[in-house]
C-alpha cells in the first residue's frame, strides 16, 4: 500500500509513528511542524501541498474546516478521513476515490492505545483496519449513525475520564493526602480497572468491589446522589447531538 497522509498535527503525528514501515508520503502545510518531522523521520517524504492522489490510500487528517479549502487531483484508491463530524457523502464529494472510510481514533493513539471506531466500504475495511491496528484496537460499525454515537463513547470519553481522575485526587487531595502522591495512583488505576474489563461485565466488577455498609457502598451511594451515572448518559448524548450538528454544517 502506498499511504499519503494529509495533515500532519497531533493526531496525525501519532499515526505517522506507527506507520513508518509503510511505503508513507506526508504533507504537511506548516514549515515548522515539517522541519520537526523531518528531523524525527528523515526516510519520510514530506510535501507542503499535495500530488496527484491516484493509487495512493490517503489519510485525512486536517482540521475539519480546512477540507472546504483542500484540492486533491487524481482519484484515490481509498480515502481515510478522520474528520469529526464530516460525513461520508461530504468526503465523496470533495476527494475522488474508490473506497472511501471514515475513522474516529482518540487521544489515547499517541501511546498506542487509541479504540478507534470506523465505517464506510466494506470492501477496504481490512485494509483500514489493518492502517488503524498500528494506533491501538479498531471497531468496525455497520452505519455513520453509530460512528456518531462511539465518537462521545471513544472520542470525547478521555477528556471526561481524565476529569473523573482529577475528581478523585481531588478529593483525597481535600482530605490531606499530597497531591503529587494522588496523582501518581491515576495511571496504575484506570490500567488496572482497563485489565479487569476486558473480561467482566462492569456490574459485576462493582458488586465484587461494595461489600455492605463498606466504604465502597457509602461513596457509590454519594455518586448516586450527584446523579454521576445520569450525567454520563446525558454527555453521551450530546456528544452524539453535537456530532449531528456538525456534520449538517
Ligand atoms: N485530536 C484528537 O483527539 C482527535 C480525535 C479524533 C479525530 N480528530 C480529528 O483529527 C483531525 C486533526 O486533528 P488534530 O488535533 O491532529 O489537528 P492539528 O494538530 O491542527 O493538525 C492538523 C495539521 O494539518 C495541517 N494543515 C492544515 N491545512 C493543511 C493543508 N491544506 N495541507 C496539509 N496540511 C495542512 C495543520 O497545519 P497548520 O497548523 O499550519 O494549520 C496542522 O499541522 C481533525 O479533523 C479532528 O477532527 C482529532
Amino acid at each position: 500500500m502506498k499511504l499519503l497522509l494529509i495533515g500532519a498535527g497531533n493526531m496525525a503525528s501519532a499515526i505517522l509513528k506507527n506507520l513508518i514501515n509503510y511505503n508513507i508520503t506526508v504533507v504537511e502545510k506548516n514549515q515548522k511542524r515539517t522541519e520537526e518531522l523531518k528531523w524525527l523521520y528523515p526516510d519520510i517524504t514530506f510535501l507542503s501541498t499535495p500530488p496527484e492522489i491516484t493509487d495512493y490510500v490517503v489519510i485525512l487528517a486536517v482540521k475539519p474546516q480546512v477540507l472546504d479549502t483542500l484540492e486533491l487531483r487524481g482519484r484515490a484508491f481509498a480515502l481515510i478521513s478522520i474528520l469529526a463530524g464530516v460525513p461520508l457523502s461530504t468526503l465523496k464529494y470533495k476527494v475522488q476515490a474508490k473506497y472511501y472510510i471514515r475513522a474516529m481514533p482518540n487521544i489515547a493513539a499517541l501511546r498506542q492505545k487509541s479504540v478507534t471506531s470506523l465505517t464506510g466500504d466494506i470492501e477496504f475495511k481490512e485494509g483500514a483496519i489493518e492502517i488503524l491496528s498500528s494506533i491501538g484496537k479498531t471497531i468496525w460499525l455497520n452505519s455513520e449513525k453509530e460512528l456518531d454515537i462511539a465518537t462521545g463513547l471513544a472520542g470525547s470519553s478521555p477528556a471526561w475520564l481524565a476529569l473523573v481522575a482529577e475528581a478523585l485526587s481531588d478529593g483525597a487531595v481535600a482530605l490531606g493526602l499530597p497531591r503529587e502522591k494522588a496523582y501518581e495512583y491515576l495511571p496504575m488505576l484506570f490500567e488496572g480497572v482497563g485489565a479487569l474489563l476486558e473480561d467482566q461485565h462492569p456490574a459485576i466488577l462493582k458488586d465484587k468491589v461494595m461489600s455492605p455498609a463498606g466504604t465502597t457502598a457509602c461513596g457509590y451511594a454519594k455518586l448516586e446522589e450527584g446523579g454521576v451515572r445520569n450525567s454520563f448518559i446525558e454527555a453521551i448524548k450530546s456528544a452524539y447531538q453535537r456530532s449531528q450538528e456538525l456534520r449538517k454544517g
